[in-house]
């Protein structure tokens, strides 16, 4: 990309070097390059940030739109902005492709905007091969960083921005910033955060993973797991309560591990009880919960919780104890189907929800039977359902015996049959009874109707405007159309 802009680059005479301190600081300058920019453009810069992957990245994608907008960035709902940001996943080999398929694109609004700068950051940035591959064939990204130094963000867009339109920038391909980090122990509160939603907002209560899932590669892009403070988890839901929001969805690999390096320890039941007491919030909900490490003290808080959602999302991967094994999940077939009669006897009403991955090494007829077999035997609520990917790095990617694609598909569509059929048969249940509804969007294609979820997390369409956004309303389930339901507002 040839620039003809040319900034002053500003002095710094005293970085901080405490966070978050040094973030803030950067901020004022960054601020200050946008507003030259801005000035020569003669019109505002603006910025668009694409998440890829789970709840972790878009809660990050917050994080960064937060710093964005506090240096002056305006957002845009489309990619030809002045500041292209791609938030990305690289749990499945296609999560990848995406990306490398979608930067091409962006360069060519590169090449007509000499203003525009592109970053890449998640969790695909973890992975060297993929940094190398972006130096050698997409020589036009201005900013590279990775999951543990996110916080940094503010300091290397400053980098970026220097780096691109200060004293050098002419010499070409030399412009690219990178800052990757490996692993971290640390973690950076307060920095700004611009919430998608006004009422509902995610909260990383643990960040990392421990568990190394013989498939898995968070754990090696995420690192290790290390959980917030209680009290800082506590003040930052206050914090959001006061600010409208009324449900809160607590964030962590593995939940159910959370505490374990705190000093004192404490649980995630202990957690979610003072969760509980933070006035304003209605509904809590949490992702994702290991089965190896859900205990009876959750399960017991559960039952008594007025705010915990009736929805439980438990990852199964496979039904077979054999593949479980091997997948390193460290239980059985049989503990998670007692742990489901466990929970369901707790909590009657309780929504189910899981993950399963087809094609695993080695998985024969009978170790797939088995996974069909639990989950006629569950009866999920909805399940999502993954085709097995190879990730380099990974035990499971040296394994032998990888499954014929046929014989994958042929196993993944029986299974999504299956998941459907009974969904269908589930979602039925509530037809006719009065519900609480927390309304969360003006319906799309019909704005006379509002769409809102169930404290199970199903879908229901309602007539309603937009002054019922954020609120949570008694409607009245009149009609099950296999995935949502059409209600009306009961007063
Ligand atoms: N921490 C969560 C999962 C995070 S990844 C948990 O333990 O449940 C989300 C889902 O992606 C996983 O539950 C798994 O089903 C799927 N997944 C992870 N690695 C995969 C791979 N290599 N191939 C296919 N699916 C995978
Ligand atoms: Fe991956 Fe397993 Fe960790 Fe979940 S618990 S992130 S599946 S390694
Ligand atoms: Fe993807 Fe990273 Fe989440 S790999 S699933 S975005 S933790």
């Amino acid at each position: 990309m040839e620039k003809n802009i040319e900034l002053k680059m500003i002095d710094k005479k005293q970085v901080p070097d405490t966070e978050p301190d040094r973030q803030y600081y950067y901020m004022e300058i960054a601020k200050e390059y946008i507003r030259q920019l801005s000035e020569l453009k003669g019109e505002p810069l603006t910025f668009h940030v694409s998440t890829f992957g789970c709840q972790m990245n878009a809660r990050d994608s917050e994080k960064l739109v937060g710093i964005l907008e506090q240096i002056g960035y305006v957002e845009k709902d489309t990619e030809d902005a002045d500041f292209v940001i791609y938030n990305t996943c690289t749990v499945r080999e296609n999560a990848n492709n995406k990306v490398y398929g979608r930067l091409g694109y962006l360069n060519g609004f590169q090449k007509k905007n000499p203003f525009m700068m592109i970053g890449l950051c998640g969790c695909m940035m973890q992975e060297p091969v993929v940094v190398e591959k972006i130096k050698q064939s997409y020589r036009f990204v201005n900013l590279i960083f990775g999951t543990h130094n996110i916080y940094k963000f503010a300091e290397l867009i400053t980098t970026a921005i220097e780096s691109s339109f200060t004293g050098n920038s002419h010499k070409k391909g030399s412009s690219m910033t990178i800052d990757i980090w490996k692993d971290t122990d640390k973690i950076v509160e307060d920095l700004p955060i611009e919430r998608k939603y006004t009422f509902k907002s995610g909260v990383n209560i643990m960040f990392g993973c421990n568990n190394f899932c013989s498939y898995c590669i968070v754990p090696y892009v995420r690192g290790r797991e290390r959980s917030r403070e209680a009290k800082d988890i506590v003040r930052e839901i206050e914090k959001l309560a006061a600010d409208g929001v009324v449900e809160v969805m607590l964030l962590g690999q593995n939940v159910n591990s959370y505490g374990k390096n705190l000093e004192p320890q404490i649980s995630f039941a202990q957690l979610l009880q003072e969760v509980e007491k933070i006035e304003g919030i209605e509904r809590i909900r949490f992702m994702t919960s290991h089965p190896k490490d859900l205990s009876d003290e959750l399960i017991d808080v559960m039952k008594h919780s007025k705010k915990i959602c009736k929805h439980l999302h438990l990852p199964l991967q496979s039904g077979s104890s054999r593949i479980l094994k091997i997948m390193n999940r460290r239980y059985t077939k049989e503990q998670y189907l007692e742990l489901v009669d466990k929970i369901r006897e707790a909590v009657p009403d309780i929504s189910l929800t899981t993950d399963i991955i087809v094609g695993f090494p080695g998985e024969t007829e009978e170790d797939f039977e088995e996974t069909m077999d639990v989950v006629r035997k569950v009866g999920y609520d909805s399940a999502f359902t993954f085709i097995y990917s190879k990730r380099t790095g990974t035990p499971a990617a040296a394994m032998e015996d990888q499954v014929p694609e046929d014989v994958i598909k042929q196993r993944f569509d029986r299974l999504l049959k299956e998941v459907q059929t009974i969904a269908a048969r589930k979602a039925e249940v509530y037809t006719g009874t009065t519900q609480k509804v927390l309304v969360e969007t003006v319906n799309e294609q019909d704005e006379h109707l509002v769409t809102g979820r169930l404290s199970n997390n199903s879908v229901v369409h309602l007539p309603g405007n937009a002054d019922m956004i954020g609120k949570i309303v008694d409607v009245r389930l009149n009609e099950c159309k296999g995935f949502y339901y059409i209600g009306e507002k009961v007063s």
